[in-house]
């Protein structure tokens, strides 16, 4: 595990996997370089002396999509398949004891210090990442820092930043935040929200950010607990919020109500492949300090039109949640749960050994009601038999094809809560604020009724592999 961005940045260019790029503008060409290279699979890229900028006040993209990164960065043992790494993280992360974080007085993070007129957001050579982006973007690979008002507990959670002016910045979430609901609680008292936002820091810090930790949960305890030791953090005199020590850029300030001052946000190119939320008026954050180390790095992670794929790609963001859930609900039988698909949350893919009538339908609408509250979340969810791995797509497609009855076993239920940004919602239902989408279940399980009489697999059983394996080693061990 890292204790910065640098550290990674270090490891991959250890590897021959980091790329230094040199003048090229903030606007639209780091962004389409990182687009060509991402669609390349290529190296992270590091920009540095970036046109109009000093030298040294740097971009990193294109960090997260090697499934090594995510082993190092989460902890994850090495020698394992998918499927056992979802169900390591399961384990461990819902086995949770809070490590809570350690305020130091000194951090790289204190290197330069500004206030008042001294802030200047545009000092950072922030892109406009897409061709159709409403402005410069600090924020893509960001944690905005919160304290529930009434409860105490911290939050991070990732939410885009677009800048306005020197002092001024915008954030865009989603409805069910825990980043909204607390900016909600400081508004409805008639007080300005505290927020930090960090732009630039070790990669678990930031893994953990974009991910779905429970209400009153301090993700600054659950990384100090994935790591075995407390996050060293330094405490904001404006806000009193803690900032990581290491980060690279950092700026705390106030949310002022909405009717004081918001502006508009957007549009930005979106993870579903469209820029569907548009521009609309956002609340704003009035930055009052800001921070940064020396030959600060801007973390990016500007969404890309899949299949391009920048995120990590073992789905610990999701699959784990819906898998001790339906542990702790005494659901018999689950063998697996693997979500595939962009941002690794659009197809939910769970295997059971089916042991009564309606299991399958039974943990497929369960699985459906835990993954919650985000464009396209768990759209798909589709059973399968416990002979088909969950975490390998064309077999559960052939699953699907060859086992379900569509007339029978496809189901649309809808209602459930989704996000502004599926590009489908018509300008009805938008206008309405109705972010509701149904979900589709697909029961790819041989029929229980009748399934020891369903067609018999043609593969040859695992006695006589071994066999023939063993006696024509040699023949196999080209191809291991
Ligand atoms: C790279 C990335 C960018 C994201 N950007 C946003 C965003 O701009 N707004 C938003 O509401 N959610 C965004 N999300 C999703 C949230 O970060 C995620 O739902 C997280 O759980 C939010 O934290 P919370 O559960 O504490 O509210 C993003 C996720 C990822 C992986």
């Amino acid at each position: 595990m890292f204790n910065d961005l640098r550290e990674l940045l270090n490891k991959l260019e250890e590897m021959g996997q980091l790329k230094i790029v040199e003048g090229a503008d903030w606007d639209l060409e780091i962004g389409t370089i990182n687009e060509l290279m991402a669609e390349r699979k290529g190296p992270s890229l590091l920009f540095d002396k970036i046109k109009g900028h000093p030298p040294g006040f740097r971009v990193a993209t294109n960090l997260f999509y090697q499934k090594v990164v995510q082993i190092l960065s989460f902890g994850l043992p090495e020698n394992m398949g998918d499927l056992e790494r979802v169900r390591y993280w399961k384990d461990k992360y819902f086995n949770f004891k809070p490590v809570p974080p350690i305020e130091v007085k000194k951090g790289p993070i204190l290197e330069n210090v500004f206030t008042g007129n001294d802030i200047d957001m545009f000092k950072f050579p922030s892109p406009k990442w897409h061709m159709h982006d409403g402005g410069r973007y600090i924020g893509t690979g960001v944690i905005s820092i919160t304290r529930d008002p009434d409860e105490g507990w911290i939050n991070f959670g990732t939410y885009r930043v677009m800048i306005h002016d020197k002092k001024t910045v915008s954030y865009y979430v989603s409805p069910a935040k825990h980043g909204l609901i607390h900016r909600e609680k400081y508004w409805a008292k008639g007080q300005e929200a505290p927020v930090c936002m960090v732009f630039g820091m070790e990669p678990l810090l930031f893994g953990l950010a974009t991910m779905a930790i429970p209400s009153g949960i301090s993700e600054y305890d659950m990384a100090g607990y994935i790591k075995g030791k407390g996050i060293e953090v330094i405490i904001d005199d404006v806000t009193g919020l803690p900032i990581p020590a290491t980060a690279e850029i950092a700026v705390s300030g106030f949310s002022p109500l909405p009717s004081v001052d918001s502006r508009p946000e957007g549009p930005f190119g979106e993870w579903t492949g469209y820029y569907a939320s548009g521009a609309r008026t956002e609340p704003v954050v009035h930055v009052k300090k800001l921070y940064h180390r020396n030959n600060p790095i801007i973390l990016g992670q500007p969404p890309l039109k899949p299949p391009v794929n920048t995120w990590f790609p073992i789905p610990l963001h999701t699959a784990p949640v819906v898998w001790s859930q339906l542990e702790k609900m005494s659901i018999p039988g689950i063998k697996g749960v693997y979500i595939h698909g962009a941002g690794g949350r659009i197809f939910c893919c769970i295997s059971l050994e089916q042991r009564y009538l309606g299991h399958a339908k039974q943990v497929a609408t369960l699985a459906a009601g835990i993954l919650q509250g985000g464009a396209c979340t768990g759209r798909f969810i589709i059973t399968v038999d416990e002979d088909i791995d969950p975490s390998n797509f064309e077999e559960v497609l052939w699953a699907v094809t060859t086992r379900m009855d569509p007339e029978t076993q496809l189901h649309v239920i809808p209602g459930y809560l989704t996000s502004p940004l599926e590009p489908w919602l018509s300008p009805e239902k938008r206008t309405a604020r109705d972010f509701t989408a149904a979900k589709i279940i697909m029961n790819a399980c041989k029929p229980f009724h009748w399934k020891d009489k369903f067609s018999v697999t043609n593969v040859a059983s695992p006695e006589l592999r071994e066999k023939i394996l063993k006696r024509y080693k040699n023949i196999f061990e080209l191809v291991k």
